[in-house]
């Protein structure tokens, strides 16, 4: 799908777990030095997916204040409420500029580097990964203006579209990453072992 088509796309088709995904075979004589830098990325994917299961606690939050306002006097929990919302409205809008700087220094940087090995199944796979990009990207721009808004404003369809979006974001992020840093391992700690 291109960009346009995943632009009206319903949110719950926005998924990266499309079709079969193609695989890497492993590479011969792989020295444990390559072996040790291959990991790097699955160490900055750890970083991103530890980020994201912060904002699940502040989701958390949120949910417990809407469900059970009278744990508090019903002022505190309109001013806990509020502020939980608007601090995970402002948490996603900072969580899409660094999964975006992300995705865009693999694009730009390790990605061709990977290309010009002119491996075919190395190839396939780094053409595959740019296709979940595409996915992914479409899910942070719209995670963006959810964010936006409910940073804006704290009501409950600010909140519920905010809180899907994120939802869908984090499957197709943890999806896609396992798939990455799996098939990429060996590649990168032999043609791009300083990342
Ligand atoms: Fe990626
Ligand atoms: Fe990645």
């Amino acid at each position: 799908m291109n960009k346009d088509q995943l632009r009206t796309c319903e949110l719950c088709d926005l998924n990266v777990e499309f079709d079969e995904r193609p695989s890497m075979p492993a590479l011969e004589n792989v020295t444990e030095a390559e072996q040790r830098a291959g990991l790097h990325l699955a160490a900055i994917h750890r970083m991103h997916l530890r980020d994201m299961q912060r904002l699940v606690h502040v989701l958390e939050q949120v949910e417990q204040g809407a469900v059970s306002p009278e744990v508090f006097a019903q002022e505190v929990s309109n001013v806990e409420l509020t502020h939980n919302m608007h601090m995970f409205g402002t948490m996603c809008g900072r969580e899409c500029q660094v999964l975006t700087f992300h995705h865009d220094a693999e694009e730009h940087m390790i990605f061709p580097q990977l290309e010009q090995q002119n491996i075919q199944a190395l190839s396939r796979v780094v053409a595959r990964l740019k296709q979940e990009h595409l996915i992914v990207h479409e899910l942070i721009t719209r995670l963006e203006t959810a964010a936006h808004a409910l940073a804006q404003n704290q009501d409950e369809h600010n909140f519920a579209r905010t809180k899907a979006t994120f939802v869908q974001l984090q499957t197709a992020v943890i999806s896609h990453f396992g798939y990455e840093e799996t098939e990429l391992r060996e590649a990168l700690g032999r043609f791009v072992p300083v990342m």
